[in-house]
This record gives structure tokens, sequence and C-alpha cells, in this order.
């Protein structure tokens, strides 16, 4: 059987689970399902990311001890995934005695790699990275993802020479060998990795204390990104056990905020550690509310868990995958949910499955609720291949159709009620 591996962005567990994290988690959890349908044998990977400044602020500012915050916060989102229906095979948590051995080992193994030097610069902690002189002035000392400003840091730190790396990871790129979808990113990112300078993959304990220690240094404690990109393969087992039955990851979904990490430090780590690289990275778009960004303070957010409890999981899901774009920036909105609610599902599908079961159940024909899944068409496969969820919908719809249509072209009661006076 062939073994196919899946994965999801781990979310910071600073805040509550909202409708930007379901995109994930519902792309993912549909491609493994399709995968599994073919035969496939699949692990889909979710997990949290439970270290970094943001967090340890955030347990600090509600008084609580940062393993005792973080320990609720997974239960909130492991109560979600399993909300979303999602079928995930592994669970990672940062934090896991487990994985942080395993970053330690995973650092050990890239140090031909690394060097100290001290440095000045911008920081974001929204994102936790350092920003360059340029893009702090480009976007006036403020960062435009988290309202927030840039801080200036001075301070010594461990770097990853990614310069060590960009030719391969530049080939692989231009080369499709780790695919980046959609294709239009492609360019920024290549543009990016020519700028790319050596990252910062540590902090001062000074500045950082919830994260895990860089090895034989206790004055440093590593970034969070080298940690929670590790949680990939330390989910696997790596360094420890083999993983080549499961990786190179068939897929890895994440959002476009963070294609950049995964698509120029990952690669960098994977190249050091002697890895072949994902064969796809997708990154889908965000989620909007009428074309803003939600937030708290606008009071436009809206909660997927009362999507959920109104509507259900096969609705919420439905409408992630056909009508929230997978590649571009889409609005969640309650009117665009409820008109599909009630033409597609209720009228069109909802319709049909009425119309055959009332047929079946006059006529005495018994309803077998095993059925055999039917074979994939080879369009249909294409269409998953590429990614195009919504498209696949629209293949699926269009059969819907056409059988609501045949119904009322062919008035099989009609037929159905000749048979039973002749009888
Ligand atoms: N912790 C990092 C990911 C580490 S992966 C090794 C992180 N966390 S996050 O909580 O900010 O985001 C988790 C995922 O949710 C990311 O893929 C991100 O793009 C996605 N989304 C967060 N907000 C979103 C929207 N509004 N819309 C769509 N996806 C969004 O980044």
């Amino acid at each position: 059987m062939k073994k196919r591996y899946i994965t999801t962005a781990i979310p910071y567990m600073n805040g509550e689970p909202h409708i930007g994290h379901a995109m994930d988690y519902c792309l993912a959890d549909v491609f493994a399902r399709y995968l599994r349908l073919t035969g496939a044998e699949v692990r889909l990977q979710a997990g949290t990311d439970e270290h970094g400044s943001k967090i340890a602020q955030k347990a600090e500012e509600q008084g609580v001890d940062v393993q005792e915050f973080v320990d609720l916060k997974v239960k909130t989102f492991r109560e979600f995934i399993a909300k979303l229906g999602v079928e995930y095979t592994d669970f990672v948590r940062t934090t896991d005695a487990e994985h942080e051995k395993r970053v330690q080992k995973i650092w050990k193994k890239l140090e031909p790699h690394i060097y100290k030097a001290s440095y000045e610069g911008w920081y974001c902690t929204g994102c936790e990275r350092f920003i360059t002189e340029k893009e702090c002035k480009d976007n006036d000392g403020i960062c435009p993802d988290h309202l927030k400003k840039y801080e200036k840091l001075s301070e010594e730190n461990y770097y990853l020479k990614i310069s060590d790396f960009k030719n391969e990871i530049r080939e692989a790129i231009l080369s499709d060998r780790m695919k980046i979808l959609p294709d239009f990113r492609k360019k920024e990112i290549l543009a990016l990795l020519e700028d790319s300078p050596d990252v910062s993959i540590s902090r001062p304990r000074s500045q950082l204390e919830w994260g895990v220690p860089v090895p034989d240094d206790d004055e440093q404690v590593m970034y969070v990104w080298l940690d929670a990109l590790s949680n990939y393969i330390t989910v696997l087992g790596y360094p420890e056990s083999d993983i080549t039955n499961w990786w190179p990851a068939e897929a890895q979904f994440v959002g476009k905020d963070i294609l950049r990490f995964h698509a120029i430090i990952w690669p960098a780590m994977l190249i050091g550690l002697g890895l072949d690289l994902p064969k796809v990275l997708v990154s889908h778009g965000m989620i909007l509310a009428n074309g803003q960004k939600m937030s708290k303070s606008i009071g436009n957010v809206v909660d997927p868990v009362e999507v959920i409890e109104r509507h259900g999981v096969d609705a919420f899901r439905y409408f992630f995958l056909r009508h929230i774009d997978t590649f571009s920036d889409s609005d969640f909105t309650w009117e665009k949910f409820e008109n599909s609610y009630n033409n597609e599902l209720a009228n069109d599908l909802g319709n049909l499955v009425q119309r055959l079961a009332t047929l079946a159940k006059k006529n005495g024909v018994k309803l077998d609720n095993n059925l055999e899944v039917p074979q994939i068409s080879e369009e249909y496969d294409e269409i998953m291949r590429r990614f195009e969820f919504s498209h696949g919908f629209d293949y699926v719809w269009e059969k819907i159709q056409g059988l609501n249509k045949k119904i009322d072209e062919e008035k099989p009661w009609v037929l159905a009620k000749m048979v039973r006076l002749r009888n």
C-alpha cells in the first residue's frame, strides 16, 4: 500500500481557535480522505505551537503558569479539530518532552551550518521574526499583520547559514521538486530567497525563557520557528526512527502568511539534515469578513463553532471547500453561507436525496447503507491532484444537477405507478 504523509500548520496557543485555523484542517483532511479513497495509507499530522514570548506574555497577563495556560488552550484546540471532523492520525505539542529532545538533536545535526553573531535590528513579536530596515520603513514601523510597532533588538544570536542552501532551494522551487502552489507565489518566494540573509535561530534566555534550550549553551533558547517547523518530522520519530516510509510529505498545507518560513527556513533545515524536500507546499489565502481582516476590535469575528452548531459540520466543510477560494483571500459572510446552504445543500442535494428516498420507499426498494464508493474518474482525479477543491465540487455538483434534471425529465414515479398498476 502506498504511504502518504500530509501536514497542517500548528497554531500558536495564545488565542482561541478561529475560522482561519479551520482552513488548514479542512483542506488537509479532504486531501487525506481523497488519498485514502485512492487506496493509500495516509498519516495526517496536527499539533500545537506552544513556545515563544507572545504565549508567555499572555499567560503572565492572566496570572497563570505558562504550562497550565497552554494545557488549557491545547484542550480547546483539540476539541475544535474534533468538531471539524478531521481524521488526523498524529498529534504533536511543541512542549512534549519527546519533541523537545528531538529538536535539540536536530540542532546538533545542523551545527555545521550554525554560527553565533551579534545583531541589531527590528523585530515583530507577532510574526516572531526580524524585519529588514527597508521593510520597516515601507510599513512606517508598524507590522501590517499585527498592527504592532516593530521593536528594536540588539542581541547575540545563533544563525543558520541560509547561504549554504540557497542554490539548492532555488533549483528545487524552479524545477517543482518542491512545488509551490499557487504558482504565482513562486516568484515572490524566489525574490525573498535571493534577499534572505542568514536567519537568527535563537534568542538570549533573558529575552525568551519559554522555549527549548539550545544544546550546550545555557544562555540561549531556540527560536520558535526552528522548534515549530521541526514538528513535522519529530512527530514521525525523527531522528531516532527511519522516517523514509513517510517522508517526504506528499503535501504541506500552510497559510500564505507563513509560506516564507516553509519555503526558505524549512527546506534549509531539511537539506542540512540530509532529508528530502516536501513534494508540495500548498499555501492558502486568508479568510476575511467583507474584505477586512477579522479582528475582535472591529467586531467582525465569525466563530466557527457557532457555524458548526447552527448548520452542522458537513455544511461548514462544504462551504469552506467550495466557496472559500483555496488560493486567494476570500470572504466569509453569513449571507454567503446561508445562500449556499439553502440553494445548494437543501435544494440541489437535499431534494435529490429526498426524491430518491421517497421513490425507493413507495416502491419497496431497500436502500443499501453500505454503498460501494464509486470509481474516481480521471477528470476528478486530475482536479484533486491540482488541489482545486472548489472545482472538485463543481464537478460533483454537475452530477447532482444532472441527476435532478434526469428525474424531472424521465419522471420515474410515473413509470413506477404504471408498473404497480400492471402488477
Ligand atoms: N504557529 C505558526 C505556524 C507554525 S507551523 C510550523 C502560526 N500559527 S497561527 O496560529 O498564526 O496560524 C496557524 C495557521 O492558520 C496558519 O496556516 C495560518 O495561515 C492560518 N490562519 C490564521 N489566520 C487565518 C485567516 N484569517 N485565514 C486563513 N488562514 C489563517 O502561524
